[in-house]
């Protein structure tokens, strides 16, 4: 007998650069087995073994992971999350990390987590929930702009439309009513536009403990100067330096008073909870939840975890995370989100991709393939919006923020598309805001 710890193999679900990042840290644990990614992506091919599986068939995903003898399950997207699958897994008596279908609605209904906030006290922007157009109208014509109109189900992050001009928000309810996101816009959420930085505060949780991770900025909006539709996120990084203490206690306040509000409604939540904050005048005020982690959150929050990951998920899966503490490093880290032009609306794929390899040699940064996929000669081709994820960790935010703009001049594409000043606001500060 050795003192060695066994290693467990591990199932991952999901194929985005979020995914990219996960496979890398879960692979870097000496815990780590093999590694199956399902259905991965042209950057986890590298990492692990690239399953072909059904990630939001439940009884696909938990035959799979029975079949192979996978000691954990982790999944990365809300799709699978909301289907059910955790449950599967967890039915399968397998280890899983990610919450069930019940929890699942803190993101798959905003309807659902805009009440369980109001029965938990926890500052959000002020609303009204509508089934049909007419009292949708009326209601936004009562408010007046600007006002923000949410689908309420599953739309990719660009089921929301912040309205500054009263046609816009009468335009944006009929969009939802009329079809545009399908079932997802058959209920709608409509909100006071709240206003200040944005902050996301992502936290491992067993349903018990909650262990916040360290604060990130994303930019969701297409264009420079935060402007244009709203996308899955163009940019970000870690830690967001305008944050007040007063701020960061507020946030860590709310997330466990979000998991004990859960807790206390009989939902068993273990996985990553996302909080998603606008810092307001009045202090932070929820703009959503997400029951996953973010992306690209993901790909500045894990290279600056100390922490071995399989251990963390496999506390939170078991319920052990009272026994974990979190550490994080000191260094800054900047994600720069290479594009497919036309992004988030229509795009061409299978565009060779160059030059890849260069970056990812650059000391201190790391290349997260997003929508990649690998073609029949062998080349990394583009296939999806959000292409690639150039992360740079630096001693300053500066330094880390100058060396992934190199870092992306190295990879080429046609149509690559980026904005230029992500984290630009942040160096200037607070007042940059104003
Ligand atoms: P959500 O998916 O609900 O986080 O919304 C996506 C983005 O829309 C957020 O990151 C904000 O930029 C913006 N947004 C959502 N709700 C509001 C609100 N009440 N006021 C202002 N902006 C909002
Ligand atoms: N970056 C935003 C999200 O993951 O929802």
């Amino acid at each position: 007998m050795t003192d060695e710890k066994k290693t467990i193999d591990i199932l991952l679900l999901g194929s985005g650069g979020r995914e990219h990042a996960l496979a890398m840290k879960l692979a870097e644990s000496p815990l780590c087995g093999e590694l199956y990614i399902a259905p991965g992506n042209g950057g986890t091919v590298e990492v692990g073994e690239n399953v072909a599986l059904d990630e939001n068939d439940p009884a696909a995903v938990a035959d799979f992971a029975r079949e192979t003898n996978i000691g954990l399950v982790v999944i990365g997207p809300e799709a699978p999350l909301v289907a059910g699958v955790a449950d599967a897994v967890r039915e399968a008596g397998i280890p899983c990390f990610g919450p069930g279908a019940a929890g699942a609605q803190m993101e798959g209904s905003k309807r659902f987590s805009k009440e369980l906030m109001g029965r938990a006290n926890i500052p959000t922007a002020a609303y009204g929930v509508f089934t049909n157009e007419e009292d949708a109208l009326a209601y936004v014509r009562e408010q007046g702009a600007p006002l923000v109109v949410k689908a309420d189900g599953l739309a990719a992050g660009k089921g929301v439309i912040v309205a500054t001009e009263l046609v816009q928000a009468e335009e944006a309810v009929r969009e939802c009513f009329g079809g545009t996101f399908g079932e997802a816009g058959s209920t709608v959420v409509v909100e006071e536009m709240l206003t200040g930085p944005e902050c996301s505060l992502l936290a491992f949780t067993d349903g018990k403990t909650v262990r916040p991770m360290a604060t990130s900025q994303d930019h969701k909006r297409a264009l420079e100067g935060d402007k244009g539709p709203n996308t899955g996120g163009m940019g970000v990084y870690s830690p967001v330096p305008i944050v007040t203490d007063e701020e960061q206690t507020e946030m860590e306040r709310i997330m466990n008073a979000t998991v004990a509000q859960l807790a206390a409604e009989g939902i068993d939540y273990r996985g990553c909870l996302y909080g998603g904050f606008m810092l307001t005048p009045q202090g932070p005020k929820v703009l959503e939840f997400n029951a996953r982690f973010g992306d690209p959150e993901t790909q500045v929050v894990l290279p600056r975890l100390k922490n071995d990951l399989v251990e963390v998920m496999l506390a939170c899966a078991n319920q052990t995370l009272d026994q974990v503490e979190l550490a994080w490093r000191d260094e800054w880290a900047v994600s720069v989100v290479l594009t497919s032009a036309g992004y988030p609306g229509s795009y061409e794929k299978g565009k060779v991709i160059t030059g890849i390899e260069d970056a990812a040699a650059m000391e201190n940064v790391t290349v997260y393939h997003a929508g990649t996929a690998v073609n029949e000669d062998g080349d990394v081709v583009t296939a999806g919006g959000r292409v690639i994820d150039v992360t740079a960790l630096g001693a300053t935010f500066e330094d880390a923020r100058n060396l992934a703009y190199e870092a992306c001049e190295k990879i080429q594409f046609e149509g690559k598309t980026l904005r230029h000043d992500i984290g630009l606001r942040a160096l200037k500060g607070r007042s940059a805001w104003a």
